[in-house]
């Protein structure tokens, strides 16, 4: 690490607001995927590893959460991310694997950038750290009006919001503003789907998006 050269593998990151849908359309997505014989590995951000998963507990369900400040959740996903790079990614693109990761880097430059607006030049040298030089190939952002997407969280079965689900509607507005700008600034990486409609409808649209870029 850093990678000396691009690996065989994809690695298609999905980004959005919770309550985008985006989980349930990386099980479609690997489906098909699976479909045309590719060997799919799916990661979650924060986690994916046990000291990820471990990182993941404090940033969410830690009880004295909420006195946590912006830099240490910056540098906490980050760590968790830096982890997942380098124990799973990594070697799964190394084998050719299609790599299906629910967030990625921009999760960081979104949420504690434009979210819990940290200055723009660390947080990107931070990610930059962490991730060496291990850039998703595609990063597809469902989009959901911040309305529905607020319904989904409260709707979610079995539990309490968690620590970033308490966040008041101007915070997820920014959230979902700053996907689109992100997005629009890298059109040749990222592809913005439409997740107001039903999870089929989305599904087509993130296979016609992804089919044309495997190799
Ligand atoms: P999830 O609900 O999609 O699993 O994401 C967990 C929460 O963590 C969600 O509120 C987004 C947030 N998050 C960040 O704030 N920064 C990050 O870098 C990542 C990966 C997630």
């Amino acid at each position: 690490m850093p990678l000396k050269q691009k690996p065989p593998g994809t690695l298609i990151s999905f980004e959005g607001s919770e309550g985008s849908g985006k989980s349930t359309q990386i099980v479609r997505l690997a489906a098909h995927l699976q479909k045309l014989k590719r060997e799919v590995v799916s990661v979650r951000e924060p986690g994916g590893t046990e000291i990820g998963e471990q990182i993941r507990n404090i940033i969410v369900h830690n009880s004295r959460g909420d006195e946590m400040c912006a830099e240490t959740e910056l540098l906490l996903f980050t760590a968790a991310r830096a982890q997942l790079v380098r124990e799973v990614i990594v070697p799964a693109l190394v084998r050719g694997c299609t790599v299906l990761s629910d967030r990625f880097l921009d999760s960081s430059t979104v949420y504690q950038g434009i979210g819990r607006n940290l200055a723009r030049d660390p947080v990107q040298q931070i990610n930059q750290f962490a991730v060496g030089n291990v850039m998703p190939d595609l990063t597809i952002v469902i989009d959901v009006p911040t309305t529905l997407s607020l319904k989904r969280i409260r709707q979610r079965a079995s539990d309490v919001p968690d620590r970033m689900e308490r966040e008041n509607i101007s915070f997820y507005n920014k959230i979902r503003e700053g996907y689109l700008v992100l997005a629009k600034s890298m059109p040749q990486r990222f592809v913005v789907i439409d997740g107001a409609r039903t999870e089929d409808a989305i599904e087509k649209s993130i296979w016609a998006a992804v089919k044309p870029r495997l190799g």
